[in-house]
């Protein structure tokens, strides 16, 4: 069940450089939520009357909290981290398909590949599959030490891999260059992915000629966030411009999805 309620921010806190996290409290159907979901964000001011998709980093029925995690790319998120606790936000949601969790049992290899704001889902993701007893390992790229978060969550759930582009933490270079450097890539029965599209593709390009099953979560720009716009859509195998991110995903299959 979609709603659109309003929620009260009861934390909000800067986790790196221009990387925030807020949690907010309120009414929302926590059980339809899956990783991978996300919510439509409205300000709580006239001058931003689009609302802002944000993939949920974690949820909690019992306390009833969504968090998210942010970068400042825009006014948008800008005056987010601007808003004190206490502060009333509106939420629709939950909204998208969330990854797919078909062929994941105990001791299934799994490999998470983020960078930058594609990292929330795939905080929430770790976490479930860990949970199901999953071997999880996690390939996440920042452009310097300053901008890295997530360690923690990604730790607890298995096998961190962590690169910068300048060399300042981890290994020096992108996430494809890491992967690259793997000699153990075909391992993974399933490869889920979310950042840049150069991401993405560098995903395609190394899991298609395998076994492996690609999720992808697109971060495309979105307008009403629930396939009445079309301001979201993306090309598959299928067609051309034929699916909407904001209802038909925003996870596809890999090996369909064209970028
Ligand atoms: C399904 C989904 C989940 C998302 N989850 C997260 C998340 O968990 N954390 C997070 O930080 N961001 C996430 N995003 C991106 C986030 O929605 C945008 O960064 C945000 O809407 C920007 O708002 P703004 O007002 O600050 O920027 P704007 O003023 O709207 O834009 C500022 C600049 O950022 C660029 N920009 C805006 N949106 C995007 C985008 N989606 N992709 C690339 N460039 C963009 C614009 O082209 C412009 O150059 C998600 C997007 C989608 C579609
Ligand atoms: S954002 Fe409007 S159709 Fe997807």
């Amino acid at each position: 069940m979609l709603t659109k309620n309003d929620f009260q921010i009861i934390e909000q806190q800067e986790l790196a450089h221009d990387i925030y996290r807020v949690i907010l409290h309120g009414e929302f159907n926590y059980a339809g939520v899956k990783p991978g979901c996300f919510v439509m964000l409205k300000l709580p001011d006239e001058a931003y009357q689009l609302r802002r998709p944000l993939a949920i980093a974690a949820c909690d029925s019992v306390q009833k909290t969504i968090t998210l995690i942010y970068r400042i790319v825009g006014d948008g998120m800008r005056l987010l981290s601007k808003l004190a606790v206490g502060t009333i936000v509106n939420i629709l949601g939950p909204l998208g398909n969330g990854f797919s969790l078909e062929n994941v049992d105990v001791g299934t290899e799994v490999l998470l590949v983020g960078g930058g704001t594609g990292l929330p889902p795939l905080m929430m993701l770790a976490q479930v599959l860990k949970e199901k007893g999953c071997r999880v390992s996690t390939a996440v790229g920042f452009r310097t030490a300053s901008m890295i978060f997530g360690e923690t969550e990604f730790e607890r759930s298995g096998q961190l891999l962590l690169a910068t582009d300048d060399g300042s933490r981890g290994f020096k270079g992108n996430v494809g260059e890491l992967l690259a450097s793997q000699t153990t890539v075909s391992k993974y029965t399933n490869v889920y992915a979310c950042g840049p599209e150069g991401l993405l593709k560098m995903v395609q390009t190394r899991f298609v000629p395998t076994e492996t099953a690609i999720y992808l979560s697109l971060e495309g720009r979105m307008a009403c966030g629930v396939g009445a716009c079309e301001a979201c859509v993306v090309s598959t195998g299928e067609g051309t411009f034929n699916k909407c991110v904001c209802v038909e995903g925003p996870v596809f299959n890999g090996r369909e999805v064209i970028l």
